[in-house]
């Protein structure tokens, strides 16, 4: 038995010491081995029958502690090779000064980006859409919503409007939004971004494999074309526990003005 499977079930031999349910002890005595460090990121997890047999407790016990850790993004799992500690997130900084895409500020942190898509149709503009958009109420939007996933971690939530009569088929954008707008001479120049912070609710946890309640940052971009047109309003939801948002401050100008270069 290898040296982190010892560890676990050194971690697992007090599970039915209490009157809590038995998978609820289990999940207490992994996530504690977890925060202690006795295992560390990547170290698998032994196999359901092992733990099933080392603890005295059923498979159907272990299955449901286990499915509850991954739910909350203490483990993963890799279809065909086991249960593993997830990885320790690496924060990514990001600039707020540069209007850059997902898939380009990945690229440049040698990251491969993916998207699940989670939504991709037309839809009549909401009240919202139509005023950011400057859309009347007969016009329609593709709407582009998208799990955002680096290296194989969900980083975030995103929720893209463009209007149909810029982007009139939503399956015209394959991996990168910015591209397809960059095809028809639509690429965005210039975007006002609001950050608020919020928790996040359940079926978005889930998404992105953190607790319910997490704090996230929620991001609004709307982007302009050099024309001064409208042309993305996006809603993101990003993880609180993977990113830091870097601004440049410059004093302003004699005349009160922002300082060069802002
Ligand atoms: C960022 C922005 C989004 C923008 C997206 C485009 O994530 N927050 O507002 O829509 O980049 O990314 P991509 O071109 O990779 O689809």
């Amino acid at each position: 038995m290898d040296d982190a499977a010892e560890r676990i079930f050194a971690a697992l031999r007090d599970v039915s010491q209490s009157g809590a349910p038995l998978y609820l002890q289990l999940k207490k005595n992994i996530e504690e081995a977890v925060k202690r460090g006795l295992i560390g990121p990547g170290d698998a997890l032994p196999s359901e029958r092992d733990i099933a047999a080392e603890a005295d407790i059923s498979r159907v016990t272990v299955r449901k502690a286990v499915q509850d850790l991954v739910k909350s993004g203490v483990l993963v799992q890799r279809h065909g090779s086991g249960t593993f500690v997830a990885p320790r997130m690496e924060r990514v900084e990001q600039s707020l000064s540069r209007l850059t895409s997902f898939t380009e500020d990945m690229a440049r942190r040698g990251m491969a980006a993916r998207s699940q898509w989670l939504d991709r149709g037309i839809y009549t503009a909401s009240p919202d859409e139509m005023m950011v958009l400057g859309l009347s109420a007969s016009e329609l939007v593709s709407r582009l919503s998208r799990l955002r996933i680096a290296d194989e971690t969900p980083l975030a939530i995103e929720r893209a409007t463009i209007s149909a009569s810029v982007l009139p088929d939503p399956h015209e954008v394959t991996s990168s939004l910015y591209m397809a707008l960059g095809k028809t001479g639509h690429r965005p120049v210039r975007a006002v971004q609001r950050i608020s912070a919020v928790n996040l609710g359940e079926a978005e946890a889930q998404l992105l494999a953190v607790p319910m309640g997490s704090a996230c940052l929620q991001i609004e971009r709307i982007s302009y074309l050099a024309s001064g047109k409208v042309i993305e309003f996006t809603k993101s939801i990003y993880r609180g526990d993977a990113y830091d948002f870097v601004a440049e401050l410059r004093l302003p100008g004699p005349d009160g003005q922002e300082g060069e270069g802002t």
